[in-house]
């Protein structure tokens, strides 16, 4: 054998080592990020707030199912991920899983016996979590979750993604240290980071996507960085940067968006409907202030107290009464090129204007400001004027529905119009919202729609 054929086949035999070593020798499990005494007790009721905040339930509960009995399919560009049943029960649950065990999930994304989980389960962020939150998860699961003995639907992707030992090398890629370093020299900052980065793990939806698939951007110094994400067609908008919302709206807006899902300008739809609605409408006023002053510090923003956030509750009762009339005092304003077109009602008006006053104007308006709390704004609105213009599509063909939250109960929606607007008359229309007003953002085409259409109700 010349050298070359040997190097060759002493590279095999050490890959061919390597990948054994990778598919048998078990990953090593994160240890404690804090050591706490053996008999640690979380405070009565926080291993259920934190299980809120972190959203556990929305993904472990199928559509109608038993809570945390999993079976919700979660779409992956990889084909569909089944989440699983997180109950205490032994069989078909958690039931079996010692402390460590569970810690190794959230932290490594490894079940007990080293299999690697899709990181669908999102372990990227939950990694982030505080010793003393684990803790109060895994005695909340343990003793006030149901058992239900119900299997799981089983994830069964083509391969090679079924291999799920190349997960791993991906967490060596991925992951970085876990916990949460205390950035700031202000508790309410740090309290704010570790609630977006770690907990309510925003960035696996409000981040982008790198290379290899994992969020992009760690801290606020990286430009990427909750810079926005794609979730199948919809936009999860950009957190972070200019015309960002919470670079643009009040502190006390972001915590209505949040807390109730919705505000002056805007309203949730799609998958942000659930994240309010099971999950950021628990947060207690100090987290969402720590929060809200968080999100708002890293784009250059500072807020008041708690105290100074306008109390949502005594605000929600008179907030339609006084919008609608706000709306039409808003609506005797009639300058602006869109909106003298639309009050023109001239008959030679292009068709996208023509549909907009036909099935829009009634709730939208024709100055595309909507009314405080009841009907979002269009003009300005970040999922109007995104790239991916899918969930403006759907929202179209199917509407939307606000969630009902404690504060804010009505559960206020708009109806779809796939029924009663072509392909062609969606995308004309579509078009017209997302370039009248401020808006600038590119054409929709009948293609676009149609595919969208074929596709279904997305959430
Ligand atoms: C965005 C959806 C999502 C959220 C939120 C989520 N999970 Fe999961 N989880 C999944 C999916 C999907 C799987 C299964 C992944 C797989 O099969 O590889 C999973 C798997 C698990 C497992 C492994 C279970 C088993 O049966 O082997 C545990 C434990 C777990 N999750 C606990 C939690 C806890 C605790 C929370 C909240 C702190 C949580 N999950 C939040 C989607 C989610
Ligand atoms: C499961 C995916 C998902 C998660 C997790 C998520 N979001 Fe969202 N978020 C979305 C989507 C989709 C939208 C667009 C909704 C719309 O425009 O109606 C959105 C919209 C928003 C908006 C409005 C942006 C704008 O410009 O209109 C804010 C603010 C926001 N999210 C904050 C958060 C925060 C803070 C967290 C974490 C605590 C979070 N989101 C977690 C999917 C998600
Ligand atoms: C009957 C009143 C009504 C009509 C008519 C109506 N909408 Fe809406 N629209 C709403 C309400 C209420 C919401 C908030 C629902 C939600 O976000 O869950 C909404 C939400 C939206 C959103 C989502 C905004 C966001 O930030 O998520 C868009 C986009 C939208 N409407 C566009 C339109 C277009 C285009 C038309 C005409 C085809 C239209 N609407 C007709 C009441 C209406």
């Amino acid at each position: 054998m010349n050298k070359f054929a040997k190097l060759v086949a002493a590279l095999l035999v050490l890959g061919i080592v390597v990948l054994a070593l990778i598919i048998f020798v078990p990953a090593s499990r994160t240890a404690p990020v804090s050591s706490l005494p053996a008999n640690f007790k979380a405070a009565e009721g926080h291993g259920e707030y934190v299980m809120r905040l972190a959203d556990c339930k929305a993904c472990h509960t199928a559509e109608g199912g038993k809570p945390f009995a999993g079976g919700r399919a979660i779409e992956s560009p990889f084909g569909t991920i089944w989440s699983t049943n997180i109950t205490p029960d032994p069989k078909n649950g958690i039931g079996g899983y010692s402390l460590d065990d569970f810690r190794a999930a959230l932290y490594d994304g490894i079940e007990p016996d080293g299999t690697h989980l899709y990181p669908a389960m999102p372990y990227e962020n939950y990694r982030n979590l505080k010793e003393e939150d684990v803790r109060a998860l895994y005695d909340y699961f343990m003793n006030e979750v149901a058992p239900v003995s119900e299997a799981a639907p089983e994830t069964d992707l083509a391969f090679p993604f079924n291999q799920r030992w190349g997960i791993r090398l991906w967490n060596w890629l991925a992951l970085g240290d876990a916990g949460h370093p205390d950035l700031y020299d202000d508790a309410v900052l740090n309290r704010g980071a570790y609630l977006i980065d770690g907990v309510g793990h925003c960035a696996a939806c409000h981040s982008p996507r790198n290379t290899i698939f994992a969020q992009a951007g760690e801290t606020a110094e990286d430009s990427d960085y909750l810079a926005g994400g794609v979730i199948g067609n919809w936009p999860a908008p950009s957190l972070y940067g200019k015309g960002s919302a919470p670079e643009k709206w009040s502190a006390n807006d972001l915590a209505a968006y949040l807390s109730t899902g919705r505000n002056s300008h805007s309203a949730v739809a799609g998958e942000m409907t659930q994240v309010v609605g099971e999950s950021l409408q628990y947060a207690s006023d100090e987290d969402m202030h720590a929060m809200v002053t968080y999100l708002r510090h890293i784009n250059g923003k500072t807020t008041g107290g708690p105290d100074q956030m306008t109390n949502l509750a005594t605000d929600a009762g008179n907030d339609a009464d006084n919008s609608i009339a706000a709306a039409s005092s808003k609506r005797a304003d009639l300058s602006g090129e869109t909106v003298q077109l639309l009050a023109s009602a001239d008959p030679a008006m292009p068709l996208g204007a023509r549909l907009y006053l036909d099935n829009c104007n009634a709730c939208h308006f024709v100055n595309g400001k909507g009314a405080h709390g009841v009907f979002p704004a269009l003009d300005g609105n970040a999922l109007v004027v995104s790239d991916t213009a899918g969930g403006l599509i759907d929202v179209i063909l199917h509407g939307a529905r606000m969630p009902s939250t404690d504060k804010r109960p009505e559960r206020l929606a708009m109806p779809g119009f796939g029924d009663r607007l072509s392909d062609e008359e969606l995308a004309e229309l579509a078009t017209f919202v997302r370039q009248g007003w401020s808006n600038d953002a590119s054409a929709v085409t009948a293609d676009d729609v149609a595919e969208l259409r074929a596709a279904g109700f997305a959430h």
